[in-house]
């Protein structure tokens, strides 16, 4: 097990971050829609990390060519989606596992998908059950409620759904089914969840469409009579990796960074507008707009934070919500996270995992079934445990800056952000040892 020591960074470091990781959603989605195109898609920038290399791995089984030349991943689909010889292993990614369920629900063949031990304790019924209304055949351990699953492809019948939770991963699911479906499909979510997969299959040229029914916003899929055009996209640098160092500004006096070439689609940028929010000072610079707006953010640490309670747009800044955390518990006053039960399923339950670790380190905080509260104090140096969580542990090497830290098991950096610590040492003493 690899442990990180962060020593206390100098105050005042002016930092341009040209090479934050690439989006991971995205680049999920590139690997998985390829297999939909009739020809050849162009990814540039495609995020080499153990969760989207593991989609990648699983299109090649699933039939695709893959060639690499000069940082550009050219993605060849086979004419027809083919059996794989083998288990399809998602590792940690949720993403993964719940896009490929609803692809491969309506494809010929049988296919299982399985993954990690995080991810196989991770709840799949949110999209199997649906799934399964509509004809697909998936079983798996609790009722095809937990990974490994077993698809037999089969034909699915068209649908309209009313989702219960706001989940990219669930409507992007269903959105995939619905191409395979015997007639046009509805799909509603209460909030809009990250939307890349309608802006990528729309770009590809499939008819995914936003309309209006009984006043109500609804996406209407048409299924495909043919294959779409294949992608030819950059993709762009991660918000959610690029905002540990938005909150490693925020918190350091007299710093500054610069996050440059990210998606600023609304969707994913709400955990910066909480961070101007609470007193820092955040600024949108939009310079092109490839499938989603893309530019730069700056941030600039203006003074110490002020607390701030956190209940509404909870998709748009789920996954940020851990390093927010941490600029909580150095904040003036008291902040609160509600409606965020969510956190207790992504790749650990991040309530309990970021409390635990915010009192190691001397911090008041407690829990919610949906959220938790912190009493912004300062940190004292000592050592957290990741839970296996790549956020978790980001989140609090950042902590790591103002008191110094150690922090356990943090192997899983690598599944989204594998030069995050070269990074860091641009702001911050760090080692890393066994
Ligand atoms: C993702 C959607 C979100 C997010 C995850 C990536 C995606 O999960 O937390 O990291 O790529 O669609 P949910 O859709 O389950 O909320």
């Amino acid at each position: 097990m690899k442990i990180a020591t962060i020593k206390r960074a100098k105050e005042g470091f002016d930092l341009v971050c040209d090479d934050i990781a690439a989006d991971k959603s995205i680049s999920h989605r590139c690997a998985i829609f390829s297999l939909l195109a009739d020809s050849s898609s162009k990814i540039k920038n495609f995020l080499k990390a153990e969760d989207t290399l593991a989609s990648l791995e699983i299109a090649k089984a699933l039939g695709a060519k893959v060639k690499e030349e000069d940082g550009v991943i050219t993605i060849t689909p086979p004419r027809k989606i083919k059996e794989p010889f083998d288990i399809l292993d998602c590792q940690n990614a949720g993403t993964a596992i719940r896009l490929y369920m609803g692809l491969l629900s309506g494809v010929e063949g049988s296919f299982v998908l399985t993954g990690d031990k995080y991810l196989k304790n991770r709840p799949m019924k949110r999209v199997s059950k649906p799934l399964q209304d509509i004809g697909a055949k998936i079983d798996g351990r609790e009722f095809a409620n937990k990974a490994p699953l077993h698809i037999r492809g089969s034909k699915l019948k068209a649908f309209k759904y009313r989702s219960p939770i706001d989940s990219a991963q669930v409507k992007s699911a269903l959105i995939l089914a619905a191409l395979n479906a015997d007639d046009k499909s509805y799909y509603k979510e209460n909030l809009l969840s990250r939307d890349h997969t309608e802006r990528m299959l729309r770009g590809m040229g499939a008819k995914v469409k936003n309309v209006t029914i009984d006043n109500e916003d609804w996406i209407e899929i048409t299924p495909l009579n043919e294959p779409l055009k294949p992608l030819d996209i950059r993709v762009p640098a991660d918000p959610s990796s690029g905002f540990f160092f938005a909150v490693a500004a925020a918190i350091t006096p007299d710093s500054k960074v610069l996050i440059k070439d990210v998606t600023l689609n609304k969707t994913r940028v709400e955990a910066y507008k909480i961070l101007k929010q609470m007193g820092a000072d955040v600024e949108f610079i939009e310079k092109e707009n490839i499938y989603e707006p893309i530019g730069d953010i700056k941030v600039k640490y203006s003074g110490k934070l002020k607390g701030v309670e956190v209940s509404k747009n909870i998709a748009w800044l789920i996954d940020e919500l851990p390093a927010l955390s941490i600029a909580m518990a150095v904040a003036n006053g008291v902040s609160r996270v509600r409606n965020a039960k969510e956190l207790r399923v992504k790749e650990s339950d991040r309530i309990s995992c970021v409390v635990e670790n915010l009192r190691a380190l001397g911090i008041e905080a407690r829990e919610f079934e949906d959220g938790y509260e912190i009493r912004g104090g300062e940190f004292r140096g000592g050592e957290v445990d990741s839970c296996g969580d790549h956020r978790v542990a980001m989140s609090f090497a950042i902590a790591g800056i103002l008191s110094g830290v150690k922090i356990k098991d943090i192997e899983c950096v690598d599944t989204s952000f594998p030069n995050f610590f070269e990074i860091l040492k641009n702001i911050s003493e760090v080692e890393i040892g066994d």
